[in-house]
């Protein structure tokens, strides 16, 4: 069988490489593909986006089977595209692929359910986002200072009404009158302004836990878990007004913010059997003891004693099945990869996301990890099979460690060449896997000098071994070989304290 695996980071290098391994696979090609796909597998320059591009090579070429790495195709409708050419094709349709391409859905869905999740509001404008934030409590007792001519103490339950009460104080023709200052209480502290607008800044800096989310698809980066009013109503504004996800924020959503260790369990399922896959643990944010701003994610290890066979068996209950049932209930059945990303509070596991597709570089270990033959459970899930295979794995821990660009996730240089990867082929148990690589159009001395930088996170160094610890100092022991100019990762993944906390 020849298969066409559609994507171009790490997460799609594993997918290749695994699918390789398959007795039954002839061949395997990668739209467009990465440096990594390019040795590995075959590369095709076709970019995701172009779903009929890629119908007609998997026409063409005679593709068995096609797997969607990325959630935009799939929340384009690729799988129906497919579906409606009589080819075989691993993800979701367009309908159930909502799920992750709208966070409205999923969360509606999950009310449905009754899948334990945040409390939430869905907004269709910025005003009434805006009202509603102000509306949250904030317990202040206003007063007026100096010459005012108004004598008052205002207990405001919420900032709109400090805000307003700050205005009353702070009238201009109150003004007229030198010396009016407002007093602001807050827990038996008292503060003094002489200006409006430093009055209604310490109103809009008070502590509330909200976390904002665009509605749509915005590439990781829609969510703002806010400290206090002024980045809610900042997050409102770009979302809303500025619009820098487009579309996507045309619906907001006002959540609550819960608190706890997070992780997320992925399964495999073709609408009716589910499959849970072994833990897997990620780390979004940039630096060492999850400091800095978060990332597509900066490393990964399996298994995660984070989940225990008790804690897997309820997400799996109050999660998962109840999710596919719904789904099916709504007529969009579900068949794919469903990844529950979850926050573990002290009243159990409440979800915080889904994606409807291969986290990335959580597939990076759990390749590394499966023992069974990959195409054989794609395809039961793309046939409605499922309950007809079982899934094999490697008992054996592993680890990734994400080697990325100088200066992301912020702007970063592309094109610096990658050294020494060839050595690292050559060490046991490790696997490096690429996410923004490419091959040099002209030719330079050797393999390695072809290869460049083509993005962010870079590289995706992995290993497997007896012990995690043994997992974690193969993969540092390949990282540290790797060259290029700006490089860096984190020097904690896996390490002791986060496989007891969480990443
Ligand atoms: P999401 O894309 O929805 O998973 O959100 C990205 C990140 O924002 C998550 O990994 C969490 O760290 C954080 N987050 C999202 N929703 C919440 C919430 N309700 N409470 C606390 N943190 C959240
Ligand atoms: N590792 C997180 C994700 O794939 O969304």
């Amino acid at each position: 069988m020849k298969v066409l695996v559609v994507g171009k980071g790490g997460r799609e290098h594993a997918l290749c490489w695994k699918l390789k391994q398959s007795p039954r696979v002839s061949a395997v090609f990668c739209a467009p593909g990465n440096a990594g796909t390019a040795l590995d597998v075959q590369n095709i320059a076709i970019e995701p986006g172009d779903t009929r591009g890629l119908v007609q090579f998997a026409r063409k070429e005679g593709i068995g089977l096609t797997v969607i790495g990325p959630e935009e195709p799939l929340n384009r409708g690729i799988v129906d595209l497919f579906q409606r050419e009589g080819l075989k094709v691993f993800g979701p349709r367009k309908e159930a692929a909502e799920l992750e391409g709208s966070k409205v859905f999923a969360k509606d869905l999950m009310r449905q359910a009754g899948i334990p999740t945040a409390d939430y509001r869905v907004f269709r404008s910025a005003p009434d986002a805006e009202h509603y934030a102000l509306s949250r409590e904030v317990a202040l007792t206003i007063r007026s200072r100096g010459r005012s001519t108004i004598r008052h103490t205002l207990h405001c339950r919420t900032a709109s009404e400090a805000i307003e009460a700050i205005d009353r104080i702070m009238d201009p023709r109150e003004m007229l009158s030198p010396g009016v200052q407002v007093e602001i209480e807050e827990r038996g502290q008292r503060r003094v302004f002489s200006s409006t607008a430093e009055a209604r800044d310490f109103v809009l800096g008070r502590p509330v836990s909200l976390v904002l989310k665009a509605d749509g698809l915005a590439a990781g980066k829609g969510v703002f878990v806010c400290d206090n009013l002024r980045q809610a109503l900042e997050a409102i504004d770009q979302i809303m007004v500025r619009r820098i996800f487009g579309q996507a924020g045309d619906r907001l959503l006002i959540e609550e913010r819960l608190d706890g260790r997070e992780t997320s369990v992925l399964a495999i399922t073709d609408g009716r059997t589910i499959i849970p896959l072994e833990s897997s643990q990620d780390y979004k944010r940039a630096f060492d003891h999850d400091e800095g701003p978060n990332t597509g994610g900066m490393g990964a290890f399996s298994p995660t004693p984070m989940m225990t066979p008790d804690l897997m068996e309820q997400v799996e209950r109050e999660v998962l099945v109840p999710a596919i049932h719904a789904l099916k209930r709504a007529r969009r059945p579900f068949r794919g990869v469903l990844y529950a990303g979850l926050m573990l509070t002290n009243q159990g596991p409440k979800v915080l996301e889904f994606n409807v597709r291969f986290g990335d570089p959580e597939t990076q270990v759990l390749m590394m990890r499966l023992k069974s033959d990959l195409v054989d459970l794609l395809e039961a899930t793309a046939d409605e099979q499922l309950d007809r295979v079982a899934i094999e794995w490697d008992p054996r821990p592993s680890v990734t460690v994400v080697i990325a660009a100088e200066g992301y996730p912020g702007h970063y240089e592309r094109e610096r060449p990658i050294q020494n990867l060839e050595a690292v082929e050559k060490l046991p148990d490790t696997k490096v896997f690429h996410a923004g690589t490419m091959l040099r159009a002209e030719a330079g001395p050797g393999r390695d000098a072809r290869i460049v930088t083509d993005g962010g996170r870079v590289l995706n160094v992995t290993a497997i071994g007896d012990t995690i610890e043994q997992a974690q100092a193969r993969a540092y022991e390949a990282a540290r070989m790797i060259r290029f100019p700006g490089a860096w990762y984190r020097r904690d993944i896996a390490g002791r304290s986060s496989r007891s906390e969480g990443g």
